[in-house]
């Protein structure tokens, strides 16, 4: 009687983020060319739970690379968080046979990936997520795309704000992050950004925009991310009442930031990523995440990812108000 074939399950869980199918291909694909069956679980957690399994082939990743989402599904699952759950899906992948997992999502999802890891499943993580929140990577898949699609939409209201003189408030996502706001920032020239890593007040900021219309500008751009202390709305109203120079309009980006083909960049990185997590399962390895070191990849234990906070965007705080000068 021939072996079973060493079976692998892939799933994509938390938000969704750019870059997601390029992975979930690069595993099926690098999984094909090592003997490797591979089952689609869908819906993350949820489905694993549910045992939602389907085989799939190289020809169910054809035509997905250039795809924003992910063809699996994704969702948050709060009866996963509870053992019940937990026992749930590992008796789920055991009637499936499945030998491993590779969990493809954003910080909570890798703590998913490491509970399943402390009770004996074989997992390696792929960090994805548009927040750029994971400890132990220095990006995730779907922050350059993210990044690109506020820097579009950015460019175009500064042509609308030039024109009638105004400043505008645009918030970006990020969850307790400000990756996003303060790169933004940086490569659309903003004048003033806020962050959740940085406590600022309206007084100040009021001032700050009072001072670039003073000096001349024709507008003024102030990024604000989701977790930062003061909300974009907020913002908006009050120093439009304080009368700063500039009227004042909010742009809140939202779930466009999440959405849309991936980037060149992310595409890459997805395909070195998902390459790689099957590589390091067929060494032997397991939980780890697969991590960006400068150009590189290295395994990062899951341990470690899950018990530190995401890299700190405040490095880039003051560069961005130096260069907003
Ligand atoms: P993301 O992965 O994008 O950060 P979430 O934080 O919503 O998104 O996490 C996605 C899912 O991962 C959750 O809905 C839950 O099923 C699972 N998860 C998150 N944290 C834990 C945890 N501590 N233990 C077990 N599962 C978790
Ligand atoms: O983690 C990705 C993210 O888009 C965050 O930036 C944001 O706070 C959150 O997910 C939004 O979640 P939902 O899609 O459930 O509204």
């Amino acid at each position: 009687m021939n072996a079973k074939p060493y079976t692998i399950g892939v799933l994509t869980s938390g938000g969704d983020a750019p870059g997601m199918n390029a992975a979930i291909r690069a595993v099926v694909r690098t999984a094909m060319a090592n003997n490797v069956q591979v089952l689609g679980v869908l819906n993350g957690y949820e489905g694993l739970l549910n045992g939602e399994f389907r085989p799939m082939g190289a020809r169910d990743v054809g035509g997905i690379l250039q795809r924003g989402g992910t063809i699996l599904q994704t969702r948050r699952s709060e009866r996963f968080k509870e053992s019940k759950g937990q026992r749930e899906a590992i008796r789920r992948m055991n009637e499936a046979q499945m030998d491993a997992l590779v969990v493809i999502g954003g910080d909570g999802s890798l703590n998913g990936a490491h509970v399943l890891a402390k009770q004996g499943i074989k997992v390696i993580g792929v960090p994805a997520s548009i927040d750029n929140d994971i400890w132990g990577s220095d990006m995730a898949i779907g922050v350059d795309t993210a990044l690109n699609t506020i820097m579009e939409a950015v460019d175009k209201l500064r042509d609308t704000a030039s024109s009638h003189s105004r400043a505008f408030v645009v918030e970006t996502m990020g969850r307790n992050s400000g990756y996003l706001a303060v790169m933004a920032a940086i490569v659309c020239g903003a004048e003033i950004v806020l962050m959740p890593e940085v406590q600022s007040t309206v007084d100040e900021i009021a001032a700050s925009v009072e001072e670039s219309y003073r000096r001349g500008k024709t507008h003024a751009i102030i990024m604000v991310a989701e977790g930062a202390n003061i909300r974009a709305t907020d913002l908006a109203r009050i120093i439009d009442e304080m009368d700063v120079g500039f009227k004042t309009r909010v742009t809140i980006l939202g779930h466009i930031q999440r959405g849309g083909h991936p980037t060149g960049f992310d595409r890459l990185l997805a395909a070195r990523m998902g390459t790689k997590a099957v590589e390091l399962l067929l060494e032997g390895q397991t939980d780890v995440m697969v991590g960006l070191k400068g150009m590189g990849l290295a395994p990062i234990p899951l341990d470690e990812v899950t018990s530190h906070a995401g890299p700190s965007a405040l490095t880039y705080y003051e560069m961005a108000k130096m260069l907003a000068r």
